[in-house]
C-alpha cells in the first residue's frame, strides 16, 4: 500500500483513516475523496490532495487512480443502517453501484480494494452469542442486505478476476473526532457527548440489548492491517469478524457515570433502531482474524471510556 484513494474521506472512519495513513506511510500519496457538500476542512484539507468523487462515477474514479497512481482504494461511502431504512433505494445505489464502479476500475488498473462490512450483515436467524465467522447471514435491513451483497461481490471479483479485495465486519464504532450519521450504534458515541456537556442522555436502544462495539483507533488499525496482511495466510477475505467489546446501554451508562458523576440517562426506545439492534449479534467470534492476520484489539470499555471523556472534555472546555 503506497498511494491510496479514500472515498468518503470526510465521514466517521475516513476523516481519521486519511490522516493516519498520511502520517504512517512514508512517501505515500493519500487522496481524500469527497462528495460535493462534504468538503474536507482543516488538517484533512491541508495535509494532502483532495478530489471530489461520486462513488458511483467510475470514469471519475479511474481519472483519479491514474493521476495519482493509486494502488489501494478504501471504499468508505455508505448510508448507515437507520438512514438506509428511510432511504433504501439510495442506500442500494450508493453501496452497490458504488462498489461495482470501484471494482471495475480496480480490475482495469490493478488496485486493491477495502470495503467495510458490519455486524449489520447478520440477521435474526444468526447465532447471536459469539457469532461464528461463517454462519447464517439473512439480514432484514437494507443496510444489512447491501453489506452481505458487498461481501459476495467483493469475493466474486477476487475469485473471478483476481482483484485483491479484503474487508472486516466492523462493530459499532466509537470516536471523538467525527460523528457517525444515522447508525443504530450511534447511541454509544452520543452518550459520551451528552455526559461531557452535562446533558441528560435519551437512550434510543433498550436496556439488555447487547451489541459489539469498537474504539476508532482499533478499527483503523484493523483497516490498515488487513490490507497489509500476507495474502498467502488469508483463508477468508470478505469479510472478517473483528471484535473488542460488547455491552448494553446499562453497562456503558454505568461506565460513563464512573467518570462523570451525576450523569443521567433515560430511555425513549426508537422502534426502527431497536428492531435492527435486536437482530444483530450480541458478540462476534473473531478467531479467524486473529489466526489469519494477527488481529488483536488494544482498547476495552474502560480504556476507551477514559480516552473519550478526556478528548471531549478538552474539546468542549476549549470552546
Ligand atoms: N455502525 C453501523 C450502524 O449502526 C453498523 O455497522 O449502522
Amino acid at each position: 500500500m503506497k498511494n491510496v484513494l479514500i472515498i468518503g474521506s470526510t465521514g466517521q472512519i475516513g476523516s481519521e483513516l486519511t490522516l493516519k495513513l498520511r502520517k504512517e506511510i512514508p512517501g505515500s500519496t493519500v487522496v481524500a475523496g469527497f462528495i460535493k457538500g462534504y468538503e474536507p476542512k482543516g488538517e484533512l484539507l491541508e495535509s494532502g490532495p483532495a478530489e471530489d468523487v461520486d462513488v458511483r462515477d467510475g470514469k471519475r474514479i479511474s481519472e483519479i487512480v491514474r493521476k495519482y497512481r493509486i494502488d489501494t482504494v478504501y471504499n468508505l461511502a455508505a448510508l448507515l443502517s437507520a438512514v438506509a431504512e428511510k432511504k433504501p433505494l439510495m442506500a442500494w445505489d450508493i453501496q452497490m453501484n458504488g462498489l461495482l464502479a470501484i471494482l471495475e476500475v480496480a480490475r482495469e488498473e490493478g488496485c486493491a480494494v477495502f470495503t467495510p462490512s458490519s455486524i449489520g450483515s447478520f440477521g435474526p436467524e444468526t447465532p447471536h452469542v459469539m457469532t461464528p465467522q461463517d454462519t447464517i447471514q439473512r439480514p432484514r435491513s437494507m443496510y444489512g442486505v447491501t453489506k452481505v451483497a458487498t461481501e459476495l461481490l467483493s469475493d466474486y471479483y477476487f475469485h473471478k478476476f483476481g482483484v485483491d479485495t479484503r474487508s472486516v465486519r466492523f462493530p459499532g464504532l466509537i470516536s471523538h473526532m467525527t460523528l457517525p450519521g444515522g447508525g443504530t450504534t450511534d447511541y454509544a458515541v452520543e452518550i459520551y457527548y451528552a455526559a461531557v456537556k452535562g446533558e441528560e442522555f435519551v437512550c434510543p436502544i433498550a436496556a439488555g440489548t447487547f451489541m459489539d462495539m469498537m474504539y476508532m483507533p482499533d478499527a483503523l488499525k484493523a483497516a490498515v492491517q488487513i490490507m497489509e496482511a500476507d495474502p498467502s495466510r488469508l483463508v477468508h477475505r470478505n469479510s472478517f469478524n473483528i471484535a473488542s467489546m460488547s455491552f448494553d446501554p446499562e453497562i456503558i451508562s454505568a461506565k460513563v457515570r464512573e467518570l462523570v458523576p451525576g450523569f443521567r440517562m433515560h430511555y425513549e426506545v426508537d422502534p426502527v433502531r431497536q428492531a435492527i439492534a435486536s437482530s444483530w449479534p450480541d458478540s462476534m467470534d473473531d478467531s479467524c482474524a486473529r489466526e489469519e492476520w494477527g488481529w488483536a484489539p488494544s482498547f476495552d470499555i474502560d480504556t476507551m471510556s477514559k480516552d473519550m471523556i478526556e478528548h471531549l472534555r478538552a474539546r468542549f472546555s476549549g470552546q
